[in-house]
């Protein structure tokens, strides 16, 4: 099974058009994680903090509000719409700086590193998983924390999968194929996820389990889709299509049952090695 994802261009595309709705699943899924992580990452008053692949801010923005104006926080992503929906969203935090930018192109913000890096679903979008990930633990100062959150499992998959189907109804073509397996898939359980991270030369490696469940009523079903990076599957879409698309997925939902959805994530955490003595 391969370190790299096939797909990874189109995903992160993916993510432009849902960025407005983005923001409002936030409430209910990125904002809680977001926190979740940086509960993790803990960083102080004055800390320099690089958060990558920031989406609209649901761990770069409670970043900024600790690290307060004596702090930095440059927060990276590659998608134009999310970084315009962050600025916003954190006009009042000068002390976050946004930067539209594939986070492996980042310079790594000069020595002496960030005191801690993060990134809240965002290291498996990296085209290479393990290269990209040793690529921001190396822009953490000697000693400077790492959080890293995914989902765990197969978590979120179910509202994919009645999408596809949906798509496939409303357009009588295939259903999309399940994208190949690879790295994220076998380290996506707390025991593996903490043995990769060690493998990266991490110490006091952690994960966390962040249990979380949404309630799929058909307003924050569709939201799911609409704010995430799901939302692909209808780029091609017309109007009229995508409305037969909502309405064939919130049946197949009830059909199969599905009124609730796996939203838990690890949070993977360590510390980078000190300084050799001099
Ligand atoms: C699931 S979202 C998570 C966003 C945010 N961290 C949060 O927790 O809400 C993944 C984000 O990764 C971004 N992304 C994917 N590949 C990227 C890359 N190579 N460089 C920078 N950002 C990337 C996408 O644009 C998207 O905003």
């Amino acid at each position: 099974m391969s370190d790299t994802r096939e797909d990874g261009d189109s995903i992160a595309r993916g993510f432009d058009a849902a960025a407005a709705e983005f923001t409002s699943l936030g409430e209910h899924l990125w904002g809680p994680i977001g926190e979740a992580l940086v509960a993790v990452a803990s960083p102080q008053p004055g800390e320099r903090v690089l958060d990558a692949c920031c989406g609209t801010g649901a761990s770069a923005v409670p970043a900024a509000q600790r690290v307060g104006p004596d702090g930095v926080v440059d927060a990276v992503d590659v998608s134009a719409p999310m970084i315009t929906e962050l600025r916003a969203r954190a006009a009042h935090l000068p002390q976050l700086r946004t930067h539209r930018l594939d986070i492996t192109a980042w310079d790594g913000g000069g020595p002496p590193g960030y005191d801690v890096v993060q990134s809240g679903l965002g290291i498996f979008f990296l085209p290479d998983m393990t290269a990209g990930t040793e690529g921001l633990i190396a822009m953490a100062r000697p000693g400077g924390r790492v959080a890293f959150a995914i989902w765990r499992g197969d978590a979120m998959a179910a509202a994919g999968r009645q999408l596809n189907r949906a798509v496939a109804a409303v357009t009588g073509g295939e259903e999309a194929p399940p994208r190949k397996p690879y790295l994220i898939d076998r380290i996506n359980q707390p025991e593996c996820f903490a043995q990769w991270l060690g493998r990266r030369g991490l110490s006091d490696v952690n994960v966390a389990v962040n249990e979380r469940s949404l309630t799929m009523d058909p307003d924050l079903a569709w939201l799911v889709i609409l704010g995430s990076g799901f939302r692909r599957a209808l780029a091609q879409l017309p109007d009229d299509a995508v409305a037969s698309v909502r309405e064939r997925y919130l049946s197949l939902l009830d059909e199969e049952g599905i009124d609730a959805l796996d939203a838990t994530t690890l949070i993977g955490s360590g510390t980078t090695p000190a300084a050799p003595n001099p």
